[in-house]
């Protein structure tokens, strides 16, 4: 019988899309997956390191299996930002991961373990950072409707706060037609949901003579046949082009949902953060985003960064305000090793930053609930998200990425039309309209 792998994801949509490329991989080389870690010959737990806890959640789940399931043939394999961070310091922490395997290196997932199953000897590979895009036409979905497209790795903006530019490396654009032929295809199979997806879509191709800008992907994709919709995550506000409003105006099949982290409302912070923007030009560009009509705008705020004084936050508080955001994701500072910040130490004390995130929650209940309630009236064209069920509802997602929940009946799938009757904070509800 064949050897069995199981891999357990954390982190964002890029471990997610990571770990469907090594199970790829390793089908391609006759492993076969397993249903729990418990059942499987190897287990990979594809990590995140953006901040402290995720990467302790990291070790504390392979601690876990390591006890739980941990037979002695298993083989455990570290993967993702914690693997490149750590290293062969993940091997000396803990003495039940065998392989210690990088997110560029995962491309070579297969040769890795074959020679580890053959010798047992523990090692790391990391440090080579660059990818080979070929590989990642063997990518194994395990969503039937929604897809991630990664359109280039790594990250050139050395945010002082983040880790992603140390894990992931220099920005690499995939080629444009690799891109395209690989939506096509999702398209055909059935998928009606493509994210093209980069720490920075905005920056798209300039490490590359000829694979023209994002908004010009955007919009090849945009134009292919079929019934599907494209999204992006996520773009930066420093390079923000009006070129990707003009590509979204001209389809309907482009996704009108645009991620802008903001970090911080303090342009005193801004600076020492290196985003390379004021809060003048967020605003500015936001003002852009509204006139877009149907779209929404969404963020990531981080409070407590060192130094993040009270009227700091407070400009953070008055640039929620005024950008409105439709939803924001939302974290407490957390320093990591290695990047420009963390020479700052971390001054703000855990009580103060858990204050000013609960106090920016309550503003985005208010945020998030101004921007829902003008939907109440409209109908909304849906793709029904076939994961979230509750309570005998469905949920869906409008073109700005609002979810929507609905009484669906069984088996509907696809794209559908919802009349929007009520608006909470984060969602809405609606009847089908037949
Ligand atoms: N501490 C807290 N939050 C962070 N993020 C990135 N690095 C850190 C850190 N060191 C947040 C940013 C980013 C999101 C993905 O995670 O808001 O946009
Ligand atoms: Fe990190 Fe900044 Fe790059 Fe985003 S843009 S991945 S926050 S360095």
């Amino acid at each position: 019988m064949s050897m069995r792998f199981y891999i357990h994801t954390m982190g964002c949509q890029m471990n997610e899309y990571d770990s469907e490329l090594i199970s790829g991989l390793l089908k391609k080389e006759g492993f076969e997956p397993a249903l729990s870690s418990g059942e499987a010959d190897i287990v990979l737990v594809n990590t995140c390191a953006v901040r402290e806890l995720a990467a302790e959640k990291a070790y504390s789940y392979l601690g876990s299996i390591l006890k739980k399931d941990k037979k002695s043939e298993q083989t455990v394999v570290m993967c993702g930002c914690v693997a490149e961070q750590d290293g062969a310091g993940a091997l000396k922490r803990m003495n039940g991961i065998d392989l210690v395997v990088g997110p560029a290196r995962i491309r070579e997932i297969g040769r890795i373990l074959k020679i580890f199953l053959k010798n047992g000897k523990r090692k790391d590979f990391t440090g080579d950072l660059s990818v080979d895009w070929k590989e990642d036409a063997l990518i194994d979905r395990s969503s039937g409707e929604k897809a991630w497209v990664t359109v280039s790795k790594g990250c050139n903006s050395f945010c002082s706060y983040c880790v992603v530019p140390l894990a992931r490396g220099r920005e690499e654009s995939r080629p444009a037609e690799d891109i395209i032929e690989t939506a096509a295809g999702l398209i055909k199979t059935g998928y009606r949901e493509i994210n093209l997806l980069a720490q920075n879509v905005n920056t798209y191709g300039k490490d590359k003579k000829d694979a023209g800008g994002f908004p010009e992907l955007l919009s090849k994709v945009a134009a292919l046949e079929g019934a599907f919709r494209v999204g992006f995550k996520t773009a930066h506000p420093r390079d923000f082009s009006e070129k990707i409003l003009e590509a979204a105006e001209s389809s309907k099949k482009i996704m009108r949902n645009f991620h802008l982290p903001l970090q911080s409302g303090s342009d005193r912070i801004l600076k020492i953060m290196n985003r390379g923007y004021d809060t003048k030009h967020y605003l500015e560009v936001a003002a852009k985003v509204r006139r877009l009509s149907g779209s929404s705008l969404t963020t990531d705020i981080i409070v407590g960064f060192p130094g993040e004084t009270e009227e700091d936050f407070e400009g953070t508080l008055e640039m929620f305000a005024r950008a409105a955001f439709d939803s924001a994701y939302m974290f407490k500072y957390s320093p990591r090793k290695g990047t420009a910040a963390s020479k700052l130490g971390d001054s703000v004390p855990k009580g103060v930053k858990e204050e000013r995130l609960a106090r920016l929650m309550a503003l985005q209940r208010k945020t998030g609930l101004a921007s829902n309630k003008p939907l109440i009236g409209t109908v909304q064209e849906v793709l029904i998200d076939g994961a979230t069920r509750s309570g005998g509802k469905v949920c869906g997602k409008t073109l700005s990425e609002k979810q929507v929940f609905f009484e669906a009946g069984k088996e509907l799938k696809g794209f559908v039309r919802v009349a929007v009757a009520s608006a909470g904070p984060f969602s809405l509800k609606g009847e089908l309209v037949k």
